[in-house]
């Protein structure tokens, strides 16, 4: 195959610019073979950017069309898994928005069908092309910092207004969302968290609701992690903050790295810490150590080289940057986290997610959609979805 189709479902704020990116052919191999959204408006003003593409209102006449072997879902978050599973089960390959889905029990059908499909299924997880997170990765990965201590991510600068809540009639809302800050802007980070320093065994967290804005989902949360090892670790999220911090700090019995102001520093003991501790004649020793700083001179492809990827993966059978199947272990945090506000308790990963279906079909009973607003429409990528510090 020299190049396939890929539909686009939901032309919305990132689906716009994804339409941007593919039609100005950026993308080697892909190429647009249709559109869908619910909105007909939002169809006819595509429609005159690409005389003669194919624009339906339902993603199944899309799936179905024959038109493409692909697509690409950039709906609100809830539509993501029952669409996707849909695509797959039809025979087509999927790149899904973040968050897979906004449930974990949803996330695993979707990737029993994934595997079962045998189509390439990724995630636009963009800041994974990120080089300051992929060097922090190479380095915890290798054993640069030897054995994990601690984590602590305060990733408080995703700054939200009102307007914005207001902007789009399904946001900020159990029903319409499925929740706030930890489906719509932390799922990068979360995804980020565990790719580099790994899956926390056990969540405590206050996901504090409409603390900052008149919504009725959570703008405010601080997790507490513990790993299998005993290590700990912190991540703060907030949308209420101004100017807000991005700083990342991962320490281990060799070292620190530290991710902030657009720069990694790598602080690499050249003794053990816990040798140290044991064999020094010292009570107070300074830190023996090898400092790095880097400072990389770009951004990373962000999602263009997502969808890139993609394409070479369809293509060439290309190792995915960003599986699909991987979207499920940050949602597996974002849930637990959830889990731990409403019961107050402890939650040990995996956890019970029927019961936190349960408890999220009843927040959605009491949640009503607001009416009629629908996201901006963008012609590039907007510099609030890179990588900020
Ligand atoms: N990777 C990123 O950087 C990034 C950035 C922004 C948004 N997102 C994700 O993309 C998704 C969409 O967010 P947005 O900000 O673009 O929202 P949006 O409201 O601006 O756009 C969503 C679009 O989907 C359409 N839609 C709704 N239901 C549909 C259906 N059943 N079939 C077809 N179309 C439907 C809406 O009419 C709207 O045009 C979310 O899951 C969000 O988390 C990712």
């Amino acid at each position: 195959m020299d190049g396939f189709k890929i539909g686009i479902i939901g032309v919305g704020g990132i689906g716009s610019a994804h339409f941007g990116c593919i039609s100005s052919g950026k993308i080697r191999g892909m190429s647009l073979g249709g559109i869908c959204d619910i909105d007909p408006e939002r169809l006819e003003h595509f429609r005159k950017k690409i005389p003669g593409i194919p624009a339906f209102t339902d993603y199944r006449e899309m799936i179905k069309s024959g038109g493409v072997q692909a697509v690409l879902i950039s709906t609100p978050h809830p539509m993501h898994g029952k669409i996707a599973i849909e695509a797959l089960d039809a025979g087509l390959h999927v790149l899904t928005e973040k968050p897979e889905d906004i449930r974990v029990s949803v996330a695993m059908k979707m990737n029993e069908t994934a595997k079962r499909s045998g189509k390439v299924f990724g995630i636009m997880f963009n800041q994974r092309t990120d080089p300051l997170y992929q060097r922090a990765r190479e380095i915890v990965k290798s054993g640069g910092i030897g054995e994990l201590k601690r984590t602590s991510w305060i990733v408080t600068n995703w700054y939200r207004t009102q307007h914005y809540y207001d902007s789009g009639s399904w946001r900020a809302t159990w029903s319409g969302e499925g929740g706030g800050v930890l489906l719509n802007q932390a799922p990068h980070n979360l995804d980020l968290w565990q790719w580099i320093c790994g899956m926390p065994e056990e969540i405590t967290a206050f996901c504090d609701v409409g603390k900052w804005h008149d919504i009725e989902v959570e703008d405010d949360v601080t997790i507490f992690a513990r790993y299998k090892n005993g290590a700990t670790g912190t991540f703060i999220t907030s949308t209420g903050e101004l100017p807000g911090t991005n700083r990342l700090e991962i320490t281990g019995s060799m070292g620190t790295v530290e991710i902030s102001r657009g720069r990694l520093i790598y602080k690499r003991l050249k003794k053990d810490e816990r040798e140290v501790r044991i064999t020094s004649k010292e009570s107070f020793p300074g830190a023996d150590l090898d400092i790095d700083e880097y400072v990389p001179t770009d951004r990373g492809t962000a999602h263009a080289g997502i969808l890139q990827n993609f394409a070479d993966a369809v293509l060439e059978g290309r190792e995915l940057l960003a599986p699909g199947v991987e979207g499920i272990n940050e949602l597996m945090i974002s849930n637990a986290a959830y889990l731990s506000q409403w019961t107050g308790k402890t939650v040990k990963i995996p956890a019970d997610w029927e019961d936190f279906d349960r408890r999220l079909d009843e927040l959605q009973r009491g949640s009503e959609v607001k009416c009629g607003k629908q996201g901006e429409i963008h012609e590039g990528y907007s510099e609030r979805w890179s990588v900020r510090f």
